[in-house]
């Protein structure tokens, strides 16, 4: 038995994670009655969202001609036909409401001359079903709409009630006969243990990011919800497909919005040549996020890079005038003076791909529930459940996300993850009540790390991992460089049985929470090479140099990936293919969402 004292406090839910997607769950479920609590390991409006620049995805029709149905088919295409149809569906129809009532909540959103909300282009958002020109679908405030989301979803909650657990850790899932029924916390600054009981638990616990060298994503972004499943039981799904945003700062990988190409910004090699004319001739420097970063990568390898070691890209905005760079792009003028020492109404900015999004996570149906998919039933739930937000896969991206549909899938989701839970979560009924052996199972392997006493510091696996992952599940890869890479990944996770932490106190001990996080970053980044090391095909951001083509026969499914320890067991479910509505109840055309080329 350890000895660790907990408080137990009883909820209807407990939200882990205030980014986008848990601050509107939140929001949603504390707006119904609910009973709920928001678990965060920083403070809210410190969250991941905090940095999404450039916009939010939906129809609005503000700017020129646009509908959900082009928004749906720009999402079945960029996510390269491996995306949840219904999902998809769900996404692109609720996205404009999901909009309008961040407005009416309070989000200061850049406004058009009429007052409408502004909207810019994106990379792969279209018209006309990809047959017309690119279209302004990015609802944006500046180039800060996700810090003006964040803001406005914690005031809103705090304003119906929810109540905020803000520095604390979530160390486990508390696992009651076949469904989750809590989770065990730790709290940072005075380094008491919390047991959360539940009749709902939702992980919004964000990305992984931080499985790779260079990311754009926060320190913070651990995949710890991921890690929690993964321990749990339960499957992570499509991890093999990591997203590359073109245009990170070269150096530090800080994020230069897509906006910037949204406004007008093109990328140039070191002829001065605008090279994304040649392999996009369509739609050029706003094709789809992974086509970019893969055309920098060959223009790269072609000997077209910029610099001492031609190994970046320019990103040329000077062309734009000041005024509009000012009013649009304020953010991104900080970030490049700082973090490249640019002045973009002067020069261009040196960018390079860089670690971005994650398309996969815990797999999820369009409500956020968690699925444990078993032989004869796929779409199994499992109950008490749900992970919204990048955590989750619901799976609207698919093998390739579009940007500005990340932050309309943590409203769309968060708010999805709401309704459901306002039907299923029965109010009169008793909260679980603690499991305690469950419990001390959670303190046991929280101690045990503790005390670690390996000859392995946390910082040095960390980085061992990174460098891993960087060179070896990279925009390319290769049969060789997917084989070394789970051979490396399979040593390296091994070497958690040998960590070590020195600073043993429960008090701000960064050593041990960021030890805690690389056993959650450890299963991520395990699923993500073995994922891509099976999946013998090329598609959205696995690009697979021995198989370039897609294989819609072999490979239009879904992986699943078992983590135990440093072992991983694959397995498969199948994609949804019927949209949710047919063509007669005002649904899509089946027949314009069938698999094609993909070409921009
Ligand atoms: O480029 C950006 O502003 C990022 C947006 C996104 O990832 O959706």
């Amino acid at each position: 038995m350890t000895a660790y004292p907990y408080e137990v406090h009883e909820y209807d839910v407990v939200v882990v994670g205030a980014g986008g997607s848990g601050l509107r769950a939140t929001l949603g479920m504390a707006e119904q009655g609910l009973k709920t609590a928001c678990v965060t390991k920083v403070f809210p409006t410190r969250s991941h969202t905090v940095a999404a620049q450039g916009g939010i995805a939906a129809s609005l029709s503000n700017m020129g001609p646009d509908h959900w149905q082009w928004h749906m088919y720009d999402t079945v295409k960029g996510s390269d036909w491996l995306g949840d149809t219904d999902a998809m569906e769900y996404l692109a129809r609720e996205a404009p409401k999901a909009v309008y009532e961040l407005e009416h909540y309070g989000v200061p959103f850049s406004r058009t001359e009429e007052g409408k909300i502004y909207q810019r282009p994106f990379g792969g958002h279209t018209t006309e079903f990809g047959e017309g020109p690119p279209v302004q679908r990015t609802c944006a405030a500046a180039d800060r709409t996700g810090h003006a989301i964040l803001h406005t979803l914690y005031g809103q909650s705090l304003k119906h009630n929810a109540e905020f657990y803000i520095e604390y850790f979530a160390l486990d899932l508390i696992i009651t006969d076949g469904a989750c029924t809590g989770v065990v916390a730790w709290k940072l600054d005075d380094g008491t243990i919390h047991v959360f009981n539940a009749k709902m638990v939702v992980l919004a616990t964000g990305g992984y990011g931080r499985a790779y060298f260079s990311a754009t994503s926060a320190h913070t972004c651990t995949g710890d919800g991921g890690g929690m499943a993964a321990r749990a039981g339960l499957p992570l799904q499509d991890m093999e497909f990591v997203q590359f945003h073109p245009t990170g700062i070269y150096g530090s990988g800080c994020l230069i919005t897509e906006g910037a190409r949204g406004e007008g910004g093109y990328l140039t090699n070191s002829e001065g040549e605008r090279f994304m004319e040649r392999y996009a001739p369509t739609y050029k420097d706003l094709a789809s996020r992974d086509v970019v970063s893969r055309c920098i990568t060959i223009e790269i390898r072609e000997g077209r890079g910029v610099g001492e070691h031609k190994d970046h890209m320019h990103l040329n905005l000077s062309h734009i005038p000041p005024a509009t760079l000012h009013e649009r792009l304020p953010g991104i003028s900080e970030s490049a003076r700082i973090f490249a020492g640019v002045d973009i109404t002067k020069e261009p900015i040196p960018i390079l791909p860089t670690v971005h999004y994650n398309m996969g996570g815990i797999p999820t149906n369009y409500w956020g529930e968690v699925l444990n998919p078993t032989k004869g039933s796929p779409d199994a739930v499992f109950p008490g459940l749900m992970a919204v937000g990048e955590a989750g896969c619901a799976s609207v991206h698919g093998a390739n996300r579009l940007g500005s549909n990340s932050l309309i899938d943590l409203v769309v989701f968060g708010r999805a993850a709401a309704i459901r839970a306002g039907q299923e979560v029965d109010r009169a009924a008793a909260v679980p009540a603690t499991n305690k052996a469950e419990v001390e199972r959670a303190l046991s392997r929280f101690d045990a790390l503790r005390n670690a006493s390996g000859s392995v510091p946390t910082a040095e696996l960390r980085l061992e991992m990174q460098k891993t992952m960087q060179a070896d599940a990279a925009v390319f890869r290769t049969d060789k460089t997917l084989a070394e890479g789970v051979e490396k990944m399979t040593k390296v996770a091994a070497k958690m049985d040998d960590i070590r932490v020195t600073d043993r106190s429960l008090i701000w001990n960064s050593d041990l929470m960021e030890t805690l996080e690389l056993t959650n970053l450890m299963p991520n980044a395990l699923a993500t090479i073995v994922g891509a090391e099976a999946r013998k095909e090329s598609r959205g951001a696995h690009a697979h140099e021995d198989y370039p083509n897609r294989d819609d026969k072999g490979w239009r499914k879904h992986s699943l990936a078992y983590v135990t320890g440093n072992k991983v067991k694959l397995a498969y479910r199948p994609v949804h293919l019927d949209p949710l509505t047919t063509e007669a109840e005002g649904g899509i055309d089946p027949k314009k969402i069938a698999p094609k080329a993909r070409v921009y």
